[in-house]
This record gives structure tokens, sequence and C-alpha cells, in this order.
């Protein structure tokens, strides 16, 4: 079992990826829908357009390839597992290694981040390179949980309790505001994303987060207790929705 401090250093969560990626990626090939909200939520905040060249960082499996058609889209990863699994799916992704990203200034209409930054601690390396890598007039949308949201408790109280690694994070919050202004981006909005994560019913709910948060240690059945005390749920169609929330900045 790996030790998971709190305070621990960057290199922790690339390493408990390079272990629980697998699971990640098996959870979002069965489930590839679940989250398309999450993603369709995020390009909507983009205005991704075609023909647009599209930075995906930390991009995992390459997921939202799904969403964006006509676009150049560039993955990029720290974690090998997830390059790997990314590329034997015909979709590229480069990896990258203290906070410098291998492309060129200015190449980028649209740079994404989507639930990846909480485990960075020190976020100003990530948000410079951004910055550096957009074009003039383009955007940078970066959308993780918030410290003060109730996603974070299920994060670190329920999946930290069942997975292998623990859970903990460096969330959205005020100084995420002011690690994006120190690195020269503009903060045009700054927003809570409300949407659900679906599958057609609990069971299927439950498996997918038990793999895609590697709750080895936990059945389905104790991660659907944990879904409806800590996140609630809802029905959507004939889909079963579990309530989750990102905050989101749109920089220019
Ligand atoms: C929850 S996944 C999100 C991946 C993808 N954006 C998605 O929405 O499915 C978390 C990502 O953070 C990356 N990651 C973990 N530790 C990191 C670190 N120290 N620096 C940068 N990225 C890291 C992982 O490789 C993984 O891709």
């Amino acid at each position: 079992m790996l030790d998971v401090i709190p305070s621990g250093s960057v290199a922790d969560y690339r390493d408990i990826f390079e272990l629980r990626g697998g699971f990640y990626h098996q959870a979002m090939r069965e489930y590839p829908e679940a989250r398309a909200s999450e993603f369709l939520n995020v390009i909507r905040e983009a205005g991704i357009t075609p023909g647009m060249t599209v930075v995906d960082v930390p991009s995992g499996g390459a997921y939202l390839s799904r969403y964006l058609g006509n676009v150049e889209l560039i993955g990029l990863e720290t974690s090998q597992t997830f390059a790997k699994l990314a590329t034997e799916r015909a979709n590229s992704v480069l990896l990258y290694n203290n906070d410098r990203f291998p492309l060129q200034d200015a190449c980028a209409d649209r740079v994404l981040s989507i639930a990846g930054l909480h485990h960075v601690r020190d976020k100003r390396g990530l948000f410079s390179e951004m910055r550096r890598i957009v074009k003039p007039g383009g955007r940078v949308v970066v959308a993780d949980v918030a410290d003060d949201s109730f996603v974070k408790g299920f994060l670190d109280d329920f999946v930290g309790n069942y997975c292998e690694t623990g859970h903990s994070g460096w969330y959205f919050d005020a100084t995420t505001r002011s690690e994006l202004h120190d690195a020269g981006l503009n903060i045009v909005g700054d927003k809570r994303l409300d949407y659900l994560w679906c599958a057609p019913d609990m069971h299927q709910l439950a498996t997918f987060c038990k793999l895609l948060f590697g709750m080895v240690h936990a059945d389905a059945g104790t991660v659907a207790d944990g879904i409806r005390n800590y996140l609630g749920v809802s029905e959507s169609g004939d889909q079963i929705g579990l309530n989750w929330q990102l905050h989101c900045f749109l920089c220019e």
C-alpha cells in the first residue's frame, strides 16, 4: 500500500496514476458516456470551433477526442500508462515533465484542463506553460474540484478510505485565482459547473466509480451507498445520475 501524505510531493500522484491508470481507463472504456456532460460543459465554456488546435492537459487516455470533431487535439500527460493507453486507441498523447510542455509558443487556440490539477500543489508552472502555448486571443479553460465542494468530501473521505493509495488533493480555491493571475492569465469567467455522471442503473454507476477511482476495497453496493450519502442521485431519462461539480476558470 502506498503512503499518501496530504502534503506529499508532486511526484506522488504521478506514481499513483502509473498504478491505477489502467483501472481508470477501463472505467472510461466500459462507460464512455458516463462523463459526457462534464466534457461537453467544458467544451461549451471553451467555445471551440472546427479547425482549432486544442491542447488537453493532463489528458488521461485522450477521452476528450470522443467529443471533439474537426479539431487538432493534442494531449499532454505525465503518466506513461495513460500515454500508452491513448496511443493504443490511435490518439497521440505527448509526455511532459517538470512543468515544461513539448510544444512551441503560441501554438494553441484553446488549452483545456479537466479534473487533473488537484493533483498538483503548486500550479504556477503549469499555468505559465498554458499561457506560453496559447495564441494571442486564445483561451485557457481549467476545471477542477473546488476546495469547498461536496465532491471533495466524497474524494478525500469516501474514495480515500477504499482505494489502495488513499486520496488527497490541492483543490481549487482563492490561491488558484492568484496563481492564474501571476501566470499572466486574465480571468474572464469563473463559475461552478453542475451536472450528472450517468449510467443505466445504480449498479453500473457504482461499478464505474469503483473502477475510475480504483476503490479495490469496496464492493459495488458499498460504493452505491457512498454515492447516495456524499453526492446524491437523480433520474435522468432512462439513466441514473450522480451529482458532480467542477469549478471552471475561463481565461484569456
Ligand atoms: C482524474 S485524471 C483526469 C484525466 C482527464 N483529464 C479526464 O478528465 O479524465 C487525473 C490526471 O492527473 C494526472 N496527474 C496526476 N498527478 C499529476 C502531476 N503531479 N502533475 C500533472 N498531472 C498529474 C494523471 O496522469 C491523470 O491524467
